[in-house]
């Protein structure tokens, strides 16, 4: 199969990675806002499907809802709201990854008949599981939820055996997987109360789903780039040594989270002076960065088809960098915090996609 006729799958896989992002960007501006525990419960929220939107609407048991904030105490409707657009994002996020596995797993197999019945079959199961559950048949929901995980065990292996593609249906499965562990992360951090190296993981898992759809779309682009051995490893230290650099600058942000609920939020100026050694070596670190992708991009001038990866590595460490910068100096104004955070998984996207595609 060519590229041509992979054309709409790979724009769909863009579209994956392009979504990841969007809901990186939402997580971020429910921090910006502090509005991380605006809704204390998961998956719902207040005890709702859908948020009030009014302190009237409230469950009677409220006050046990609000214990649970860290900041809030009491019903503020701009918090329930910006936490459950987030996290209808990740929902959305979650069917979008959901559909990518099954078109994977139809588009690339040598049994497409059987592929449909099976996953005809398993959507039967998960229906009328979810009936069962409503209607609270609790055994017939458990019996179907059992036929429901050995029907798409079956299913997962018949798709990978009889797939002309192995790896890209392996790889879509793998994202469906890593996005259903990210989701019940997301209930551990809210049950903890946002407890700090779970955070760490679940932005982990977010770079994770983000790289997955880019392994497919390189598999499927033919164009592969011709480079120099010195810039193949050069790119490779630089991922190793970004994501390095993200751990680090997560474990600021805890400190940060830390220090900036002690203030209530407020005192910006005092934030930055507060911080322990983490921040020295996070932004020490830096160099190493700034060094990686100079030599990127002087080593590569000369190769046509990497020149524009090499400028636009170059422009955004340029752009974090100044975005660390501008929070040492003008204290850590709230929209550098998820821009800082955005252009960060931006760069390590970069350079994975930049590795993948160079021979
Ligand atoms: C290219 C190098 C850099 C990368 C890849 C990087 C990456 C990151 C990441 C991923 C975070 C976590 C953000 C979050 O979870 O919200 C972070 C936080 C942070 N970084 Fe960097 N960083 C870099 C350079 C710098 C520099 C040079 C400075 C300062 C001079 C700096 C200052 C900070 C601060 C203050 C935070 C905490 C911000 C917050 O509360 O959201 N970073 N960094």
């Amino acid at each position: 199969m060519n590229e041509a006729s992979n054309k709409s799958y790979i724009k769909y896989s863009w579209f994956i990675m392009g979504f990841v992002f969007l809901v990186i960007l939402a997580g971020g501006v429910v921090r910006m806002t502090q509005s991380g525990m605006g809704c204390p419960d998961w998956p719902t929220c207040f005890g709702m499907w859908i948020p009030p939107t009014d302190v009237s609407q409230l469950p009677v048991d409220f006050e046990s809802y609000l214990s649970k904030q860290d900041i809030d105490h009491s019903f503020n409707v701009y918090h329930t709201w910006i936490e459950y657009i987030n996290r209808l994002l990740g929902a959305i996020l979650g069917v979008f990854i959901f559909i990518y596995a099954i078109w994977t797993s139809i588009k690339f197999s040598t049994r497409k008949p059987k592929m449909k019945i099976l996953l005809l079959f398993n959507l039967g199961l998960a229906t009328s599981l979810i009936i069962f559950a409503i209607l609270r048949y609790s055994l017939l929901a458990q019996l179907s939820g059992i036929a429901f995980l050995l029907s798409a065990f079956f299913s997962l292996s018949f798709a990978i055996r009889y797939a002309s593609r192995r790896s890209l249906v392996i790889v879509s499965i793998l994202l469906l997987i890593a996005v259903a562990i990210q989701g019940w992360l997301g209930k551990v951090v809210v049950d903890e109360n946002l407890s700090v190296v779970k955070i760490t993981i679940h932005m982990i898992g977010a770079l994770v789903i983000a790289a997955l759809p880019l392994i497919n779309i390189s598999k499927l682009i033919e164009d592969k780039i011709q480079v120099t051995p010195f810039i193949k490893h050069l790119m490779s230290g630089m991922i190793f040594i970004v994501l390095i650099q993200i751990i680090l600058g997560t474990q600021v942000r805890e400190e940060i989270d830390v220090i900036s609920k002690a203030l209530s939020y407020e005192q910006r100026e005092v934030w930055i002076e507060k911080l322990g050694s983490i921040f020295i070596i996070h932004r020490s670190f830096s160099w190493a960065v700034i060094i990686g992708s100079i030599a990127l991009y002087f080593k590569g001038r000369d190769i046509v088809e990497y020149t524009k990866t090499g400028k636009w590595i170059a422009t955004n460490v340029i752009a974090i960098v100044g975005l660390g910068v501008i929070m040492i100096y003008l204290n850590v104004p709230a929209i550098s915090q998820p821009l800082h955070l955005f252009l960060a998984c931006a760069l390590l996207m970069q350079l994975f996609y930049g590795r993948i595609r160079i021979t």
